[in-house]
């Protein structure tokens, strides 16, 4: 069997903690098996504009706990155009990479299946996003820290909600899906979780009377604070429209808190430094075993394999279980809690 001699390596899409534990455990298991790395620059940018260098091991000493990307990242316009792609492959060949490894989101899986047309060499995806929308896989890196990251910030909110007695309306971060928004908005207790699977802008008016009803049975139980955690581009104008909306109907002010690019950065959690771990050898073993065009997971906590091209068809849902539990019995039970508090 021909042993494989140099891959490429990059990281692309937005940055995701976790990210610089991948590239660590792909180099040392190269290394492991003396493959060489050769790390690309600014996402699929630095396949098109030959921005490269050769990552030694002792490159990625101490970067486990660092966020961000020893690889920088980017989002690449270049590469939905097909000389973009032919300039990508041609740095591959030139280059004599043998494979390619893309941390990043779906978009990024799309730009290794196009690769696919005009370069023979193995592709493998592993799934780096904060936003946790990957399919074939229980967690993407990233997520776990920008759940605790976004947890630790509304705990602190909540201080001065509670202190000022004030309705809060902080947004968060996940493109368009809400796995970021229900895992928080649950753990944090939030009074109202407002995200694509609980909302849609057609029931916008009934929605704002419903709130306004239930933060007026807060407010008359003395409940001292009141939040709402509501995904991004989920409400037209946002957590700021959102909070002028409410105060039309509530006569009350609402503060808006967009929590943003902080939930992007920071040192990853455990959590996604061991996924990240993981899956960064086990992208190296899917090579050396002559694997390509797949995505590495990790399900039931087992590393999976799953085509690349059925991965990017679905978005995964948010878990069924924890809708219904916000939506059906954590809310309700809240608001039977404020009516026992009244009688
Ligand atoms: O995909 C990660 C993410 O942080 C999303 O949650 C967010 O919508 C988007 O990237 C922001 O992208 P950009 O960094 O291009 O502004």
């Amino acid at each position: 069997m021909h042993s494989i001699q140099r891959i490429g390596l990059l990281t692309s899409g937005g940055d995701a903690p976790g990210m610089n534990a991948a590239i660590r455990a792909v180099v040392l298991a190269a290394h492991h098996y003396q493959i060489e790395v050769i790390g690309f620059t600014h996402g699929y940018n630095g396949l098109i504009n030959q921005e490269f260098f050769t990552i030694e091991a002792s490159q990625v000493h101490g970067i486990i706990n660092k966020g961000g990307t020893l690889l920088k990242s980017a989002r690449c316009k270049n590469f939905y155009h097909e000389d973009g792609i032919k300039q990508a492959a041609n740095t591959l060949i030139k280059n004599n990479i043998e494979a390619l490894i893309v941390i990043g989101g779906d978009g990024s899986f799309s730009g290794l299946l196009k690769l696919q047309n005009h370069w023979n060499g193995q592709v493998i995806g592993i799934p780096g996003t904060i936003d946790n929308d990957i399919d074939e896989t229980d967690h993407t890196i990233g997520f776990a820290t920008a759940v605790n990251t976004a947890i630790d910030a509304i705990d602190k909110i909540r201080d001065t909600a509670d202190a000022f007695e004030r309705v809060f309306i902080v947004e968060l971060m996940g493109r368009k899906s809400g796995h970021i928004t229900f895992n928080v908005g649950v753990a944090c207790a939030a009074e109202q979780v407002l995200s694509f699977e609980n909302f849609s802008s057609e029931n916008k008016n009934k929605k704002l009377v419903e709130i306004a009803q239930d933060i007026k049975q807060a407010q008359d139980n003395c409940h001292s604070s009141y939040i709402i955690v509501i995904a991004e581009n989920l409400w037209e104008g946002g957590a700021h429209q959102l909070a002028i909306d409410l105060k039309q109907v509530t006569k009350t002010d609402c503060t808006a808190c967009i929590l943003g690019y902080i939930q992007r950065g920071g040192s990853p959690v455990a959590k996604d430094r061991i996924l990240a771990t993981k899956m960064g050898v086990s992208a190296i073993q899917a090579i050396i075993d002559g694997k390509t065009n797949v995505m590495i997971g990790e399900q039931n906590n087992e590393i999976s394999y799953a085509p690349l091209d059925q991965v990017i068809k679905h978005k995964k849902q948010v878990n069924k279980s924890l809708i219904t539990a916000q939506n059906n019995i954590l809310a309700i039970s809240a608001q039977t809690m404020n009516n026992k508090a009244k009688n």
